[in-house]
């Protein structure tokens, strides 16, 4: 159990290039695997969530080469070449491997299971099971939860209305819609990453957008892609945050994803005051890129709720630290999905803030944080969750004392090479 220390130090300074995108990593890999021949992929992340997705898709009988850690050719055998896993598939904690796997398979003509660790097992399954079963597919819970067994069958066009924004569950829906007999559509009640929309787009399928409604007519076989993956903007946010909040920071990240279904964070930011630059847009291959400067900032207090939080959720635990240093009342509702992700992170987040002296109440939907409070140094645990072990981490930088995390070995799942990168800018990581 790795623990992570982190202690005040001079402002922050300099360049970051961040690992690549973890939603677009996931979907190369697995898009890739269905398309006609060979992809090509650098920026990879190869994080532990990521790699579970490769793991996952060798048992399904797809030959990945790594030419190193970020590069590699994925040979795509087309949407009909997957071959039956002899062993259950392990998804390890990773939630997108779970249920974008489960819709993939679900057309297959072979049945595969899906089991992952004890975290993942605990995640709510249902909201793929269910729209699945709308068309026709047969995905076996136990009691909502993993393990998974998915019986693959041939499946039929469907509209669905889903009742919380997710792009896991729309991507699976779209990942079955390849195999059905008609078409399918997603109508999503708020923007989710349309990772999945824009690479299908690019490989030829037949997929239109209409506002929050989506389409995919199957029939069409996927060309292989040629792509470089975007850095991550849910790992920018934690040296975004960071450089706001010690004082005379400066900070360049380069090459970062700006996907709008992905920036609430830098709107929030800005509205709080913060000083965030978006330099040299451009695009990349069907994903907008940006370098992003963040500057110390003093901010105040604000609302988020509703479209902001969707295009958010992940880095909401990185705005809560943002929020003890903000002066006024922060707010976030509409967020209940934050309960479900790798921790209950409304739960997660007033605990292990509360141990730092954070003014922080739970919402059952959200939370509330009054500002600004001068942090303590404590001893603080991650709860098993990559994203509050880099958040919490944050809070180390303005705690005179510094901050301890425990069991931080979890931030490897989405942004290996966090400390070394977080040194590289002058914070003060052991
Ligand atoms: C993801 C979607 C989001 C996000 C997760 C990655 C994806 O989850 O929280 O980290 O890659 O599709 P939900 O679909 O559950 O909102």
């Amino acid at each position: 159990m790795r623990r992570l220390t982190v202690h005040p130090g001079p402002p922050l300074h300099g360049q970051m290039l961040l690992p690549g995108d973890k939603s677009i990593s996931h979907r190369v890999l697995l898009l890739g695997a269905l398309a006609e021949g060979a992809s090509q992929i650098s920026g990879f992340l190869a994080s532990g969530d990521c790699l579970a997705t490769l793991t996952c898709l060798g048992a399904l009988g797809i030959r990945i080469e790594r030419h190193s850690c970020a590069t590699l050719t994925t040979h795509g055998q087309g949407l009909r070449g997957l071959q039956e896993p002899v062993a259950p598939l392990d998804c390890a904690r990773s939630g997108t491997t779970m249920r974008l796997l489960a819709g993939m398979l679900a057309g297959q003509s072979f049945t595969s299971r899906l089991t992952g660790d004890q975290q993942l097992l605990q995640r709510p399954m249902r909201r793929v099971a269910e729209p699945i079963h709308h068309m026709g597919g047969e995905i076996e819970t136990i009691d909502g939860h993993g393990p998974l067994t998915v019986r693959g069958r041939p499946l039929h066009g469907h509209e669905h209305h889903l009742p919380v924004a997710s792009a896991q569950v729309k991507s699976a829906l779209l990942l079955a819609g390849l195999y059905a007999d008609g078409p399918t559509t997603v109508h999503q009640p708020g923007p989710a990453r349309d990772h999945t929309e824009r690479m299908l787009a690019a490989m030829g399928a037949d997929i239109e957008t209409a506002g929050l409604c989506v389409t995919l007519c199957p029939g069409r076989s996927l060309a292989p892609l040629s792509i470089e993956v975007p850095g991550d903007i849910s790992s920018a946010a934690f040296p975004l945050v960071a450089a706001t909040l010690v004082p005379h920071s400066s900070i360049t990240l380069k090459g970062v994803g700006v996907n709008p279904t992905r920036t609430g964070l830098l709107d929030v930011l800005a509205a709080m005051g913060a000083d965030i630059g978006m330099d040299n847009r451009r695009n990349l291959g069907n994903e907008p890129l940006a370098d992003l400067t963040a500057q110390a900032s003093g901010l105040v207090g604000a609302e988020v709720s509703g479209d902001t939080v969707v295009r958010m959720i992940d880095e909401l635990p990185a705005l809560a630290v943002a929020a003890t240093q903000a002066r006024g009342t922060t707010v976030v509702r509409d967020a209940a999905e934050l309960r479900v992700k790798e921790s209950d992170r409304i739960a997660a987040l007033v605990a292990e803030l509360r141990k730092l002296g954070a003014r922080i109440d739970a919402l059952p939907d959200g939370f509330v944080v009054q500002g600004p409070t001068p942090l303590h140094g404590a001893v603080v645990d991650s709860w098993g969750d990559h994203r509050l072990a880099m958040a919490l981490s944050i809070a180390g930088l303005i705690a005179p004392e510094g901050v301890a995390v425990e069991n931080a070995e979890c931030v490897d799942d989405s942004f290996p090479g966090f400390v070394e990168a977080m040194r590289g800018i002058g914070a003060g990581y052991d």
